[in-house]
């Protein structure tokens, strides 16, 4: 008899996004006259940088000739684009961060959720509440949580983001092992400051702890104080491995590429105490799993940082920003507190009432947003607004909500 894993039965039925696309689907097959504007999950809506294309478009034709095709490339990804990320990402910041420390993958959401197979099940782990669904279901799925009981996995040390700390934890007074932190966050939209981040870091470097720092959303930091990078925290080579994503910095939620950073000073450690590079584990796992991103798609994330390519990119990123901030406008003027929209594209809005009836009476409007209850006990009351659409519609959007709220 085939058995099941277990812990799979302690997860929520659904993945919160997949929940969110049912009922959006059944209001819209109950009111097809309602045309419905998304700004839900955060899928970007503008075609990709005209820079992306151009690249994209020659080297499918590299792959049409013998001479010029590409067959298995390497695991970890193309010197051409771990170059041009250590350098424009990391070194030009001061980060010093080599391209053999860079992983190319697929997507930050699976290198998220990948990582922790590294661990041990039985490490403690802080992961920040409201999050990320990922992180948590991940674990939940290795067995690293016992039961869901008031809100909340047993076993795990949840680090409560609030209005009260700015959505920013403390360090817990308690040693743990593995650290999820996100900034700009997802999907609170607040950002972490460099002292903020150095208590982490020091909080690290004492406990032996390894940070997961996802920074998906660090292009959209417009205020020159906030850190881009973990890396440019002293200390955090030793300590943290970041991952990161073309997908909302270039439109390439549908076209799939991300990286993730292992600096060769991160150590893990076995039964007996004796350090391992986390690198080559990771390293290790990545090239048994993994056969690389397409040589097209590589090509395109590459041409990301061409001079043509950082133009339309910020462009692109300048538009959203300013959805964002039509979007913080009209829901202060509405009278709710908000935080985000200012260096991230999500704006997370406590709407004083239950966050799945407050969706509810979007929904009604034809309007998708997020319940902020889907990422986690402190978002009870919250309500996530995405930023990605087009100005278009998040005016029309905001115009809809004011009616219904009205
Ligand atoms: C979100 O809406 O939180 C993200 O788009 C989900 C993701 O990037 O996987």
């Amino acid at each position: 008899m085939i058995r099941m894993n277990s812990h799979y039965k302690k997860l929520k039925a659904s993945y919160l996004f997949s929940d969110i696309a049912k009922r959006v689907s059944t209001f819209q097959e109950n009111n097809p006259d309602t045309p419905i504007i998304r700004l839900g999950i955060g899928d970007v809506t503008h075609g990709l940088p005209e820079a992306c294309i151009k690249a994209l478009h020659n080297a499918v034709d590299e792959m049409a000739e013998d001479k010029s095709f590409k067959g298995y490339g390497p695991e970890q990804g193309y010197a051409f684009l771990r170059e041009a990320i250590a350098e424009n990402d990391f070194k030009s910041r001061g980060c010093a961060i080599e391209a053999d420390e860079i992983f190319v993958s697929d997507g930050a959401k699976c290198d998220t959720g990948n990582f922790q197979e590294l661990f041990a099940t039985d490490i403690r782990v802080a992961i920040p509440d409201p999050v990320y669904p990922v992180y948590l279901d991940t674990n939940i799925m290795a067995g690293r949580t016992g039961e869901f009981l008031d809100g909340r996995y047993q076993g795990l040390v949840y680090l409560d983001s609030t209005a009260e700390n700015g959505f920013v934890p403390p360090v817990p007074e308690q040693a743990v092992d593995l650290i999820y932190l996100c900034y700009p966050n997802n999907p609170t939209g607040a950002t972490a400051s460099r002292a903020q981040l150095q208590e982490w870091v020091d909080y690290a470097r004492k406990n032996k702890a390894l940070i997961l720092f996802d920074a998906a959303y660090e292009a959209f930091i417009t205020d020159p104080e906030i850190p881009h990078s973990i890396y440019e925290i002293p200390g955090a080579r030793e300590v943290a491995v970041e991952f990161r994503s073309f997908s909302k910095t270039a439109g390439f939620t549908g076209t799939r590429c991300a990286f993730t950073v292992v600096p060769k000073d991160c150590m893990i450690y076995d039964e007996k105490g004796e350090a391992h590079a986390l690198h080559a584990l990771w390293n290790r796992r990545h090239c048994t799993k993994f056969n690389g991103v397409a040589y097209p798609i590589q090509k395109a994330a590459a041409a990301v940082y061409s001079p043509e390519g950082q133009a339309q990119v910020k462009a692109l990123i300048t538009g959203y920003l300013e959805n964002a901030t039509i979007i913080r406008s009209a829901m202060k003027e509405l009278g709710f507190d908000c935080v985000g929209g200012d260096n991230s594209p999500y704006i997370w809005i406590n709407g004083k009432s239950d966050s799945w009836e407050f969706f509810d009476r979007l929904l009604k409007a034809g309007v998708v947003c997020t319940p902020g209850a889907g990422f986690g006990r402190c978002g009870e009351g919250f309500i996530r607004i995405s930023a990605f659409n087009s100005k278009v519609n998040v005016v029309e959007a905001m115009e809809r909500i004011r009616k219904t709220l009205a």
